[in-house]
């Protein structure tokens, strides 16, 4: 069996996050078949050209190395006033340079967004997506997951998602699955 590995980035730091909660519950959905591993992304300092020189920040050179040994990405999103939050695209950018060793070229996507407004953060999703076409970063488009009202998914402040919920996620994450399977550039 061919088994996939996924870095899961969360565009939220904070510590009750909604966006982590789902991350957590789509690492536990997850088929045999693909290992979605968290991407740290906090402590990556913003980036600036002039910093990659010899001697790049510690934090951006594992983040690239540990993205390279991943064969696709699932992008779990907050919308921060109908965009991308600074935190995701700051690693987006960083993953994207030096010019031509870019750790996204090819590397299969999916996204999800997570809000306890309505709209499930639909804004920051496409956002992202406009910068995973520039970047070369084929990107599943269906399901589509727009989490939102997400603070009502749960059966308590604290407690576990709904089933329905649940299985939404299932065929989400399932479906990447597949998809990122037929799609990597790994050869398999
Ligand atoms: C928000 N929030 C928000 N929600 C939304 O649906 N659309 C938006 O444009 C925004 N804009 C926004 C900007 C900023 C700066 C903050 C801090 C928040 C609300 C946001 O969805 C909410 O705080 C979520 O709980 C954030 O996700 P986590 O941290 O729970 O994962």
């Amino acid at each position: 069996m061919v088994k996939l590995k996924a870095g899961v980035l969360v565009g939220s730091l904070r510590r009750e996050s909604f966006n982590k909660k789902i991350s957590q519950a789509l690492i536990a959905l997850a088929p045999e078949t693909l290992s979605l591993e968290p991407v740290e992304i906090g402590g990556l300092p913003l980036f600036n050209e002039d910093l990659d020189n010899d001697s790049p920040p510690l934090a951006w050179v594992e983040f690239r190395k540990k993205m390279q040994l991943v064969d696709c990405a699932l992008f779990v999103t907050p919308e921060y006033n109908r965009s991308v939050p600074g935190v995701l695209k700051n690693a987006i950018d960083v993953g994207s340079r030096p010019y031509g060793k870019s750790i996204w070229d090819g590397k299969p996507a999916a996204v999800i967004s997570v809000s306890p407004g309505r709209i499930g953060g639909f804004g920051a999703n496409h956002h992202l997506r406009q910068s995973l076409v520039f970047l070369n970063v084929p990107t599943m488009q269906q399901p589509e997951a727009y989490i939102g009202e997400v603070a009502k998914l749960f059966d308590a402040p604290g407690g576990a998602l709904d089933e329905a919920t649940k299985r939404h996620l299932k065929t989400f994450i399932d479906g990447f699955a597949v998809w990122a399977g037929r799609n990597t550039n790994r050869r398999l």
